[in-house]
C-alpha cells in the first residue's frame, strides 16, 4: 500500500470517524458467497464505510426532498451533482476546501429514436457522463479526491506534494484539471501511443507532469503503485475508494431524474471495474436508506480484446485470469488487470448481474447507429450499446423494459475512431454505416447532379 494512501486513508478515518470508516472489499473467491458483507481481511481494496445509523435518523423522504432541493443551484458546493449528495459522500469536509467544477446533473436522454428505430423499445435512455467538465464519468470522483488532497495539504503542506496516476487518457484530464484549479501539482502516467489526442492534449494543457511510458495502461498502474509506494505522491486511480464515492452519485441522479422510480436495468462499459461497483454502491445506498425499494440489474460490457470480467463470468465466476489487452477502439477500457476485479463481483453477484462482451466492429457500428439518431457517443458507450443489443435479441431484455445505457465519455474525444469509420479506412471491418463526404466541383451544375442522385435515393 502507498505510504501517501495509507496516510491519508487514516487521515479518512481520524478526520470523519463519526461519519464514514474503511473497510476492505473481498478479495476473490472461487464461488463467494453472494450476499456475504465485505470481508475485512487484509488482501483487498479499501472501501468508505458510512455510518448507516446516523444517516437513518433522517427517512427516505427526508433526503430526497434534501436533494432535490439542491437541483441546479448555484449553492456552493450544493449545485454540484456529486456535491448536492454531501453528506453521503465526504461528510464533514469543509465546504471551503472542497474542489469542484459543479460536476455531475449530467443529462439523462431519452433515447426515443434509437429504442424505437432499432431495438423496438420506448423505455431508453442514455446517461450522458460525458458531458462533463473534463468530458468525461472521472470528475465525479476527482473533486472528491482532490478535495481531500487539498484538506490534507491544508493541515500539513509537506504530507502530500503531488497527485498521481495511470491512465487510459480520461482519469488524467480529470486529475491534471481539477489539481489545477486547486494549485497542486499531479503528475501523470500515459501508454505511449494508446490514447487520443484530444485525451493527451487536456493534461498537458492543464499543466500537469505527464510521462509517456511505451507500455500499456496495466504496466503504468504497476509503475505509479511502485512509486507512490517511495514518494509522497498521493495515489488518484480507482483503487482509491474516495473516487467512486463520488462516482456512486451518479447512480443516485439516475433515480432522482427518474423522479425516484427504479429503472429495470443500467448498463456500464467496464474497464478496471471501480465504476460498476460505484453504481452498485450507489443504489444500494438508496436502497438501505429507503429512497427506493429495490435496485437495478446491472450488466457490465466490456470490449472483446479487454474482457478479463466477460471470461470470468463465462466460466461461471470460476476461473480469473489477468490478460495482456489487445487494442481496442475502446481504448480507455483497454485493461487486462483490473484492479477493482473483486469489487466489481461482489456487486454483479448482488444484482443478478450480468456481464457481456462487444468485438470492435460492433462497438463500432453501434456508435455509427447511435450518431446516427442524434447522439455523439464515444466507443466505450458503443460497448454498452452493443451489450443492450445482444440482451433485447436473446430475450434478457424485454421490449418494454426501462434501460439506462452510461455513456461515459464525449463523443469528441474520439473523432479520429469516427473519421476512419466514415472515411470507410479501417482494416477488416465493412463500416456498414459510414456516411462518407462526397467531393464536388465549386460548379452549381455538379452540386445539382449530386443533390438530385440523393433526392432520387431518398423519395
Ligand atoms: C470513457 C471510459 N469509459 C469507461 C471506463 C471504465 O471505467 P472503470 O475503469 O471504472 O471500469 C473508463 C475508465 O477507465 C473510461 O475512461
Amino acid at each position: 500500500m502507498a505510504t501517501a494512501q495509507l496516510l491519508s486513508s487514516s487521515s479518512v478515518l481520524h478526520h470523519h470517524r463519526s461519519f464514514i470508516s474503511c473497510t476492505t472489499t473481498p478479495p476473490i473467491m472461487t464461488s463467494p458467497p453472494p450476499n456475504s458483507p465485505p470481508d475485512t481481511s487484509d488482501g483487498g481494496l479499501l472501501d468508505v464505510q458510512h455510518d448507516m445509523d446516523a444517516l437513518r435518523r433522517f427517512d427516505g423522504q427526508y433526503w430526497r426532498a434534501l436533494f432535490d432541493s439542491r437541483v441546479g443551484t448555484t449553492r456552493w458546493p450544493h449545485g454540484s451533482g456529486v456535491w448536492s449528495k454531501k453528506e453521503w459522500v465526504l461528510p464533514s469536509i469543509d465546504d471551503a476546501d472542497i474542489v469542484s467544477a459543479f460536476e455531475g446533473n449530467s443529462n439523462l436522454f431519452w433515447a426515443e429514436r434509437f429504442g424505437n428505430q432499432f431495438l423496438n423499445m420506448d423505455d431508453l435512455w442514455v446517461k450522458h457522463c460525458g458531458i462533463s467538465h473534463t468530458g468525461s464519468f472521472k470528475d465525479l470522483g476527482m473533486t472528491v479526491l482532490v478535495s481531500q488532497v487539498n484538506r490534507l495539504r491544508k493541515l500539513n503542506p509537506r504530507s502530500i506534494v503531488g497527485v498521481g496516476c495511470a491512465s487510459t487518457g480520461d482519469t488524467s484530464a480529470a486529475l491534471s484539471a481539477y489539481c489545477a484549479s486547486a494549485g497542486i501539482p499531479s503528475i501523470v502516467f500515459l501508454p505511449a501511443n494508446k490514447i487520443s489526442m484530444a485525451q493527451l492534449v487536456q493534461p498537458i494543457a492543464n499543466g500537469a507532469f505527464v510521462l509517456s511510458i511505451d507500455t500499456d495502461f496495466d504496466g503504468c498502474m504497476k509503475l505509479i503503485k511502485q512509486i507512490t509506494a517511495e514518494l509522497p505522491i498521493y495515489l488518484a486511480n480507482s483503487l482509491n475508494s474516495l473516487r467512486l464515492e463520488g462516482q456512486k452519485t451518479a447512480a443516485i441522479e439516475i433515480l432522482q431524474q427518474f423522479d425516484w422510480e427504479v429503472p429495470d436495468w443500467v448498463i456500464v462499459p467496464g474497464g478496471n471495474l471501480g465504476n460498476i461497483y460505484a453504481f452498485y454502491k450507489g443504489f444500494k445506498m438508496c436502497r438501505e436508506l429507503g429512497l427506493v425499494d429495490r435496485i437495478p440489474r446491472l450488466v457490465c460490457a466490456q470490449a472483446r480484446n479487454a474482457n478479463p470480467l466477460y471470461r470470468y463470468y463465462a466460466s461461471g465466476w470460476a476461473d480469473f485470469a489477468a490478460m495482456k489487452a489487445e487494442t481496442t477502439f475502446a481504448s480507455a477500457i483497454q485493461i487486462g488487470d483490473p484492479v477493482s476485479i473483486e469489487r466489481a463481483v461482489y456487486a454483479l453477484r448482488n444484482c443478478e448481474g450480468i456481464v457481456e462482451e462487444a468485438g470492435e466492429e460492433e462497438l463500432m457500428d453501434a456508435m455509427a447507429l447511435a450518431d446516427s439518431s442524434g447522439m455523439f457517443v464515444c466507443p466505450h458507450t458503443g460497448v454498452a450499446l452493443t451489450a443492450l443489443m445482444k440482451l433485447r435479441r436473446n430475450g434478457t431484455i424485454a421490449a418494454g423494459d426501462r434501460v439506462v445505457v452510461v455513456s461515459t465519455a464525449h463523443g469528441l474525444k474520439f473523432t479520429q475512431a469516427k473519421i476512419d469509420y466514415h472515411s470507410g479506412r479501417i482494416p477488416e471491418m465493412a463500416c456498414r454505416h459510414a456516411n462518407r463526404p462526397v467531393s464536388v466541383k465549386p460548379e452549381l451544375g455538379a452540386v445539382m447532379d449530386q443533390l438530385s442522385k440523393l433526392l432520387s435515393h431518398t423519395r
